[in-house]
């Protein structure tokens, strides 16, 4: 039976863990490169044991940034600071993915902490968001929106597979398409920001198009032996928007476009959501499992699952394959050492490189000043 610590494979790669840092996107970046910041975060998650390794949502054009200072990966410029992150990674141990996006219409904003709000295409660090139809967001995001038309939609198709190709230069070996969240692949699939009345939009089919479309366009640059998975906004939590029972038909379709991997999310299509659950322990993980089950393929999820026993327990019962892990990866980032030691792992620092292991396993300190707390102690 497998465990959070189980080597898991998927198409020619195996990770040496269960445990994914999941995508967090930073506002570090400048003209879309990365540079010595993204090397210390993702470095030292690598080093501390995550097996996957994401940095943030890489954009596939310029306007498709959160902000200006997202990383993106829409110019060979920008290759030279992804290829020192992926081998960064791969030093230490770990596979490096990218998670590829459009922010659509929540594009052109400021940072969270400076306000969030959208800035108008006038503005020096600005520009016209776009998304299937022209209706903004609503909330931070009121920008009016340009509807794509069928020629720029399949200008973004080739966007997608120039950034795979890009993405395959930088060295990275498992590729997430983000269709979650409120940008421009959830737009087309949410009835609440697809109005078209074209082959793009209407029925749950033609919703799905633009999505596999551009699995297609990708999985023919993409190699056949590294993982193509998605992240998919699996709920909008309105009524009027996207049901589990439509991700559950969308998965199915995109399995059959070449979807190795289903990393399900929800929410932020809209700021009018029926519920929040989103502090609620591992709230996505019965819906995971039911799409395992119900679509016959490998799924993740993330959202509260840094409970060590907790993240052991959802594997271990087979309910998902893979434990994603944001807000716990960026408050410690020996998470997965951590996790060891209070589930009982036999050598924990063998999550480590060899060269911080030997140390800690040959050369023993005294327990209670190694910094972390003692198993089973009230600060652990
Ligand atoms: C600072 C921050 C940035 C995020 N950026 C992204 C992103 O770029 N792409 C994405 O798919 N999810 C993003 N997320 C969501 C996380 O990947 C993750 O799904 C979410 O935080 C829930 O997992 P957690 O409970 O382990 O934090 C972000 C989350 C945080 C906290």
């Amino acid at each position: 039976m497998p465990n959070l610590f189980s080597p898991y494979t998927l198409k020619g790669v195996t990770l040496r863990n269960r445990i994914a840092m999941s995508p967090m996107t930073m506002y570090r970046a400048q003209d879309g490169l990365m540079n010595d910041y993204h090397m210390m975060l993702l470095g030292s998650r690598a080093a501390g044991g995550f097996g996957l390794v994401f940095p943030e949502q890489l954009a596939i054009t310029a306007d498709g940034r959160t902000s200006v200072t997202c990383a993106g990966i829409y110019d060979d410029a920008q290759l030279d600071g992804l290829s020192r992150a992926t081998a960064m990674i791969r030093s230490m141990g770990a596979v490096p993915a990218i998670q590829l996006g459009h922010t659509g219409r929540k594009g052109s904003s400021l940072k969270p902490w400076e306000g969030g709000a959208q800035l108008s295409p006038d503005h020096p660090d600005g520009w016209q968001v776009t998304g299937p139809s022209a209706v903004p967001y609503g909330g931070k995001h009121t920008l009016p929106v340009h509807s794509l038309s069928r020629a720029e939609i399949r200008q973004l198709h080739k966007d997608y597979a120039s950034a795979a190709i890009r993405a395959h230069q930088a060295g990275f070996e498992w590729l997430e398409l983000h269709f979650a969240h409120g940008y421009l692949g959830a737009s087309f699939f949410s009835p609440l920001a697809n109005q078209r009345t074209d082959e793009y939009g209407g029925s749950v089919e033609n919703r799905l198009r633009f999505h596999l479309e551009t699995l297609d366009a990708v999985r023919e640059v993409w190699p056949e032996r590294f993982p193509l998975t998605i992240r998919l906004g699996s709920d909008d939590l309105h009524k009027d928007g996207i049901q589990f029972d439509d991700a559950i038909v969308a998965v199915a379709a995109m399995k059959g476009h070449g979807v190795d991997l289903a990393d399900l999310s929800l929410g932020f299509n809209t700021d009018d959501m029926s519920e929040r659950p989103f502090n609620q322990l591992a709230f996505m993980v019965e819906r995971g499992s039911r799409l395992r089950r119900e679509v016959d393929i490998p799924v993740g999820v993330s959202w509260n699952l840094g409970v060590p026993a907790l993240a052991n327990r959802v594997i271990e019962e087979g309910a998902i394959d893979l434990v994603f892990l944001g807000r716990p990866a960026l408050s410690n980032p020996h998470w997965p050492v951590w996790a060891a030691r209070e589930l009982g792992h036999g050598d924990p620092f063998s999550l480590l490189p060899q060269d911080w292991s030997f140390w800690l396993d040959s050369h023993r300190a005294h327990d209670a000043a190694l910094g972390w707390p003692k198993v089973g102690s009230p600060a652990s």
